[in-house]
């Protein structure tokens, strides 16, 4: 029953610091089963998804001490089971990344099929084949749960039938410890890849061409303990700054790599925002109303499905027609049902949508239908006439750190709430 109530109305002002990156996290924690010493990670988020992926590890057996609220030492030596249950392995999609780790320390993993946000088919095939080509055999077991194992793993060319972040991040956490040396063509470019390199590279690994669509792996005996510190989170960047502007609002954006910015700050200039580069920030501004723009999502080094909800919101507020195309996933409209509730006109068609651009939004009640969605949601709440209440936020919190604080900084006015169960009082739901 937690929800958001947003007042919307006021332009957002000052500074926001953006924490670690949720997606780097989730593939950085699970490599360090592979370690052979203690880990410090530094500067990860504190999110559900990361709470879910020390609980994978402490399940596993890892020893884990949490130094503050982003730093935590773990020491992956007493991991003694290879196996991750449906309860755990349902939150999130990154679980699978278990599969990859645990195969590359252990020969063998046992994991229930992946959760996450639901966007239709999400297939793990690539990652399958990957562990196949590295000499693993995979067989579905009962209960949703699949067995990966081999007596040892041996290096192999891998080439991608869809650029995917998940199977690259799988294929090197499997190949980093097997004999020989593993080629991945067509390999995802993500800045969270190039982090788990690093990661990897940090405690001994040979990893090299990562951010290219061709990633080279010599296999290593022995990885070492090591201390890393997670890079910004280019997403949460990218979210603050379509807050900002869309709300009219002069938000100077801290602790982020602007390079990992430069498509959407790309778009948000033909939008009519400004936006000034600093060493390690990003300030934006808008004066202007919005300009029309068409966006199609793309892996990196393209426009991010990440962020394709958020900017749906300044393209609903644009003075024209735009068009949005959602190129990596077969269905990640289904919060503009949600929108239209607020008053925008949006046509979609497949992976289409049509935005015909409106005045402003009107507040109603409504529902965070996935992660990105729902901070889309508050958005929408920020610049709407009257008070948005939110449900579902479990959605946002698997993913950002420090909602309420945040924005509230800003000049927000955003409250989190907690209704008891008896508050609809006895509505159907
Ligand atoms: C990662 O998901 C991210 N999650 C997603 O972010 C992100 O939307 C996505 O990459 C694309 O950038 C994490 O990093 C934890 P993919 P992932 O494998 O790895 C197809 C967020 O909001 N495909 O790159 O699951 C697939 O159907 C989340 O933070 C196959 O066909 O995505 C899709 O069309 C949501 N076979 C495309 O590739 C496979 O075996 C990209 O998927 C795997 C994928």
């Amino acid at each position: 029953m937690d929800r958001y109530i947003v007042s919307g109305g006021g332009r957002l002002t000052g500074e926001v610091g953006i924490s670690g990156a949720k997606n780097a996290a989730v593939a950085i924690l699970p490599a360090v089963v592979l370690s052979g010493d203690i880990c410090r990670i530094e500067n990860l988020p504190n999110i559900a998804d990361v709470s879910t992926s020390l609980d994978i590890l402490s399940m596993l057996g890892a020893q884990i001490r949490r130094i503050n609220q982003n730093t935590v030492e773990i020491d992956p030596r007493p991991i003694c089971s290879t196996m991750v249950p449906h309860d755990l392995a349902r939150r999130m999609r990154a679980s699978s990344y278990f599969i990859g780790s645990l195969l590359g320390r252990f020969g063998t993993a046992r994991v229930s099929m992946p959760g996450g946000c639901n966007f239709g088919v999400r297939p793990i095939d690539q990652h399958l084949k990957g562990f196949t080509a590295l000499g693993a055999c995979v067989s579905p077991m009962e209960q949703g749960m699949i067995e990966v194992t081999t007596d040892r793993l041996v290096g192999n060319s891998i080439y991608l039938d869809a650029v995917s972040v998940g199977a690259t991040v799988n294929i090197m956490l499997a190949a980093v410890k097997a004999r020989g040396a593993t080629v991945i063509e067509n390999a995802a470019k993500e800045p969270h890849i190039v982090d788990l390199a690093n990661f990897l590279n940090t405690m001994g690994a040979d990893v090299r061409g990562a951010g290219t669509d061709v990633i080279k792996i010599r296999g290593v005996e022995q990885l070492t303990g090591a201390v890393y510190s997670i890079i910004p989170d280019q997403i949460e960047a990218g979210t603050f700054m379509a807050a900002a502007a869309a709300t009219g609002g002069d938000v100077l954006i801290r602790n982020v790599i602007p390079k990992h910015l430069e498509s959407i700050t790309a778009k948000l200039m033909e939008m009519g925002v400004e936006v000034e580069e600093y060493d390690d920030a990003v300030r934006v501004v808008r004066a202007e109303p919005i300009r029309h723009c068409n966006v199609k999502t793309m892996p990196h080094p393209g426009f991010p499905t990440d962020m394709q909800p958020q900017i749906a919101i300044l393209l609903s507020l644009a003075d024209g027609t735009s068009i949005l195309t959602e190129t990596v996933w077969d269905n990640r409209f289904r919060y503009v049902e949600e929108l239209r509730r607020m008053g925008a006109q949006v046509q979609v068609d497949g992976k289409v949508a049509v935005f015909q651009g409106v005045s402003r939004l009107t507040a109603a009640p409504i529902k965070a239908t996935d992660l990105r969605a729902g901070m889309a949601m508050i958005i929408a709440g920020l610049v709407a006439r009257g008070t948005t209440e939110i449900e579902d936020i479990f959605h946002i919190e698997r993913g950002y750190e420090d909602v309420e604080k945040k924005f509230s900084a800003l000049g927000a006015n955003i409250r989190r709430v907690t209704l008891p169960d008896n508050a609809l009082g006895g509505q159907a739901v």
